[in-house]
């Protein structure tokens, strides 16, 4: 099957300032922030113009190398940082990116810090884009078998560099077989299923069905998915995953249903420097965000909330993970380290 010929881009860099799809916008509207700094650029973040792990650490990267370019200082380095940092804990794409900067502007002298925190942040763009089609075709053989595909949140071009993780996968299948398609959960409270992957898998002409969240354990039991595949925040040196809230429901799902469960990201994603899924910490937003959408109230104005972003899946739940460079399957200490290993000399 021929899939969807204009490209979708989220994030657009033109040498000098970084364009960013205002992701809080879609499906109404299609509109264009332009960033310029670390401080704009974590504001985007932090309110999800710009969302999805890999995307949030290509942002991060430019944001640090503008703010570097506005003022070239280690100053600046070490306060744009910061900044960037603080904005969102949970994926851990944006601490690797930032850290990616930061080390090429410190191994700079002061004339280059800039110009080599520029070079540095478009090739972490530049290798993000080619991680997203290698784990696509990967993931494509790993799943060859499947035609209807359960996902969740948004893992697309809106997410990742190139055409996605999870949702690549799931482009590439269906450009590998007829009668591919996806069942795509909504993702509460802030909808990028709906808003996001729908409005991606309709540009690119892939069937698919909405599904609310609660829906997916029954669909599953029933026999209605091949398989569940999603994208991943950060995956701890044991293999466990953390990523959209509601993840694990579905694993736990996938498990007593038979279905593989598999997780598809780059090894940006991975954090070798955290044991366990214990010690990922999950990002705690704001009530509002339960309590109503889009200016409408859906429940008592003051009614306590719990707003975790994220949730942890158990290695033990995870069929496989594929990434650009290979597939570890089972998912465990020895077959995550084998992924990020330097290859011998
Ligand atoms: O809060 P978001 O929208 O940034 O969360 C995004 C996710 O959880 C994705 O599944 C994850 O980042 C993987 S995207 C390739």
């Amino acid at each position: 099957m021929a899939i969807g010929a204009s490209p979708i881009q989220a994030v657009r860099w033109d040498g000098r300032r970084l364009a960013v799809l205002d992701q809080t916008l879609l499906p109404a509207q299609e509109a264009w922030l332009s960033l310029a700094g670390a401080r704009d650029t974590a504001d985007a973040i932090v309110r999800l113009a710009v969302r999805g792990a890999p995307n949030i650490g290509i942002a991060a990267a430019y944001g640090l190398a503008m703010e570097l370019a506005a003022r070239p200082s280690l100053g600046a380095l070490e306060e744009g940082s910061e900044i960037l940092l603080a904005s969102r804990p949970t994926a851990v794409n944006l601490a690797w990116a930032v850290e990616r900067v930061r080390t090429a502007a410190l191994g700079a002298g002061p004339s280059t810090l800039a110009s080599a925190a520029r070079a540095e942040a478009q090739r972490i763009h530049a290798s993000e884009d080619a991680a997203s089609a290698a784990l696509a075709a990967g993931g494509a053989a790993v799943l060859d078998g499947a035609r209807t595909l359960l996902t969740h949140c948004n893992t697309g071009a809106l997410a990742t560099g190139g055409r996605g993780s999870a949702l690549a996968v799931c482009i590439a299948l269906a450009e590998r077989h007829e009668g591919v398609k996806v069942l795509a959960c909504e993702t509460r409270p802030l909808l990028q299923g709906a808003r996001l992957t729908a409005w991606e898998l309709q540009r690119l002409g892939i069937p698919f069905a909405l599904i609310v969240d609660g829906a997916a354990a029954g669909l599953l039991r029933g026999g209605e998915a091949d398989a569940v595949v999603v994208g991943c925040d950060r995956v701890a040196a044991n293999g466990d995953v953390a990523n959209k809230v509601g993840t694990y429901a579905h694993a736990l799902a996938a498990r007593a249903a038979g279905v593989p469960f598999v997780v598809a990201g780059p090894t940006s994603t991975i954090d070798l420097a955290t044991p366990t899924g214990d010690a990922i910490e999950i990002e705690e937003r704001d009530a509002a965000e339960v309590l109503g959408f889009g200016g409408v109230l859906v429940a008592p104005a003051d009614t306590p909330v719990r707003n975790p972003a994220f949730d942890v899946t158990p290695a033990g739940y995870v069929t496989a993970l594929v990434t650009e460079r290979g597939v570890a399957q089972p998912v465990d200490g020895a077959s995550v380290a084998a992924l990020v290993a330097e290859p011998a000399a």
